[in-house]
Formats: structure tokens, sequence, C-alpha cells
């Protein structure tokens, strides 16, 4: 048989076996695994779920059962645009809200929406690994801009925007994936000067902004920029990404309508039973007093982790120090490759995610990415021993 892939998914970039070696990795149990993006289970509401599942079959189980509205259940989307104002003081009403499954699809129905093959898209360098495949599927050309320790190079951003012809910008501007790293109000100010006026959409990923454990939280670009800046959101990292209920949130009315359209094409509608048992779970519980309780663990394993790396880590290897999220990313020192460390480190029974599939343009880099939400404090001392012993013999 001659069977023909399509050249979509023959890409030799494409790198979706990376991630399902990550997610692999982080189910082995003979594995300390740093290398997922995993949410702690402690902070998963099981029984509140179990409660909120009986409720909704009992008052409204045809319903839960039957097919449903493309844009989401309404009451979901309500509480949507009510936490948007009470968090971010932003504006969007129910008509601007659709929910979809986890913001991955979302991110796959923007570069359906917008991307023609060859049209020029931003991303910061690195960027949110399954994004940049997700653009790739639709084949733009991909305009890598520099991540500073502040945020976004907003002297390569108003360069590129005046030299180049992008039509979006993509940014996780909290707690970054893969670095952990957060913009300040600064720099967030100063991308909205470069971009106000322009026809340079900003597509703002939000997963894990509410997951600050300390600083100050910065505006989103959608408070400076209004209807330019498509948001996205997902209930993921904040109640379970099991139940994959997620969001994007558009003003413009024309973006809209085709991203309507698209999802209708994709799947028709997010689970509604999934929906309506969230929603219930929101009804019936404090959402902000379990946030609260998630933000105290990351908090302190993030301390604790940093902990670790202080004690074992070789001179010469530097780390950022999140205020929020799940990340530290890790820079080793010349020399030396990320993926050679994590080949090593695997073999000792540690996995870790080098940072090179995070790029655009770059392989053999130094950095790489370590996960803490979801390690216990002897893993954490254990693995980051071992990774340190890997390091030192390689140095
Ligand atoms: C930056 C970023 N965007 C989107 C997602 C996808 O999340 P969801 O579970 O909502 O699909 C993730 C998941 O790790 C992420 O880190």
């Amino acid at each position: 048989m001659n069977i023909k892939i399509s050249k979509r998914m023959s890409q030799p970039d494409f790198q979706g076996a990376f991630t399902a070696d990550i997610l692999k990795a982080a189910a082995n149990p003979s594995l300390i695994s740093f290398a997922g993006g995993l949410p702690n289970p402690v902070s998963f509401p099981v029984e509140e779920m179990e409660a909120a599942t009986n409720k909704v079959l009992a008052r409204d189980g045809v319903r839960a059962l039957q097919y449903s509205g493309a844009q989401g259940y309404p009451p979901l989307i309500k509480r949507i645009c009510e936490r948007y104002k009470k968090i971010m003081d932003l504006d969007f009403s129910p008509k601007d809200i659709i929910i979809t499954n986890g913001s991955q699809q979302a991110l796959d129905m923007f570069s359906a929406v917008m991307i023609d093959p060859g049209d020029q898209i931003m991303v910061e360098n690195p960027t949110y690994l399954c994004a940049l495949q997700t653009f790739h599927l639709y084949y733009p050309e991909v305009l890598p801009i520099k991540l500073n320790e502040d945020g976004i190079d907003t002297d390569m951003l108003a360069e590129t925007v005046k030299t180049q012809n992008p039509k979006f910008i993509y940014i996780i501007p909290n707690f970054q994936n893969p670095t952990g790293l957060t913009y300040s109000e600064n720099v967030r100010q100063q991308m909205a000067e470069v971009l106000k006026g322009t026809d340079v959409l900003v597509l703002e990923d939000n997963p894990y902004g509410e997951l600050r454990f300390s600083g100050e939280a910065g505006h989103s670009l959608h408070y400076f920029l209004g209807e330019q800046c498509v948001m996205l959101g997902t209930f993921s990292k904040i109640v379970s990404p099991g139940m994959r209920i997620g969001w994007i949130a558009c003003k413009n009315r024309e973006i809209f309508d085709k991203l309507l359209a698209y999802k209708t094409t994709m799947d028709l509608h997010t689970n509604i039973f999934c929906q309506m048992v969230l929603e219930q779970y929101l009804e019936d519980n404090d959402l902000d007093a379990h946030i609260e309780r998630a933000k105290k663990i990351y908090g302190e394993k993030a301390e604790y982790m940093i902990s670790c790396m202080e004690k074992y880590f070789p001179e010469g290897v530097t780390y950022t120090k999140p205020e929020g999220g799940m990340f530290i990313w890790v820079t080793l020192p010349e020399g030396i490759k990320a993926v050679d460390v994590q080949a090593e480190a695997i073999k000792e029974g540690v996995a870790v995610c080098a940072g090179d599939p995070f790029y655009e343009n770059e392989r053999g880099v130094r950095t790489m990415r370590i996960n803490y939400s979801n390690s216990t404090n002897e893993a954490m001392d254990k693995g980051m021993k071992i990774l340190g012993d890997v390091m030192k013999k390689m140095i």
C-alpha cells in the first residue's frame, strides 16, 4: 500500500511526538518527572464535582445529555464575563465568548480563521510549543521576537512591525510557558503603544494568570487595545484540565463569526455535560478560595524547588524565579546542550524538558523547562540532586 500522508502532517519540524513524549514521561511512575505542565491533583475538587454531577443530572439530565449550541452553555459564559470584570477589569459580554475544548482548540480555531499560507505571524521566542505546532499546520512565516526578563523585546517588536507585515502576535504575558517569566507593566504599555493604530492583532493566552503567588498583576493587552486583542482562557490550571473547558474572547464581530463557524465544523460544540457540571461547581463553591489553596501549594513548591536548585546545581547554571504559574527556566553554562542533559537525566530516572522545541528557529540550546507544580518535596530533592550531578559530570 502506498499511503500518502498530507504535507501538513509530514513537515519535518512538526513536533507532535515531543508533546506525546512529555505526557508519557509525566505518566510514567518509575520516572521523577519535571517535564510536563500538570496541575497538582491535590487541588482537584473531586467530591465537589461528584456533587455537581449528581445535581446536574437530577435537575437537567436531558439537556446535559443532548446536543447543544456551538457557542457554549450560556450560564457558564456569563460567569466567564463576570470573572473578567472582577479579576482583570475587562468588559466582555456573552456575545464575545465561545467555549472551547480547552484553550488548545481555540489556538487552532484562531489559526484557521487568520492564517493563510505564507502569512507572517509573530511569537515570543521561546513560546508554548503546542501553539507553535498549531500555527505551523497553517504554513505561516513565523517571526520570532526575543523575550527578555521583563517581557517581549519592544524594540525588536517595533522594528518587525515597521519592516514586515505580520497579522498577529501570540503572547503569554503571565508566567509564560516555558520560561515562567511575566511582562512588566512598562513593557505591556510600550507594546500597546507600538501596536495601537496598526492592523496587527494580539492573541493573548492567559492560562496561568490567576496563579500568582507573589508580586503585582499587570494589565492585559486587551485593557489597552480593546478589540485589537483576542483573549484565550481556560479552567485547566485553576479547576481541572481533564474537563477540557477553555474559551476564546473576541470582540471583533467578523473574526467572532468565523471562529464560531469553524468551531461548528470541527466538533459542533464543546461537551455540554462537562460545561454544565463545571457551572454547577462554580455556583456551589468558592472559586477564589479554591484558587487561593492552589496558589499556596504552588508558591511553596516553587520556593522548595529553587532551594533544591541552589543546593545541587553547579556554579554557572542560572534559573528564573517565577512569581506564579508552574515553570522555572534553567540556563546551562556555555558549551552544554540541554538535549544532552535531558538524555543523561532520563537514564538516571529524571525527566526534564530541553528548551529546543519551544524556539521557532534554534536547536542545541542551553535552556530547559522545569515544572514544579506536580512533584512532592522528596521527588524535588532527589530529582534536583540527580540533575545537578548530571550537569556537574557534563561540565
Ligand atoms: C500557554 C498555554 N496555552 C494553552 C494551553 C492549553 O491548555 P488547555 O488545557 O486549556 O487546552 C497550555 C497548556 O499547558 C499552555 O501552557
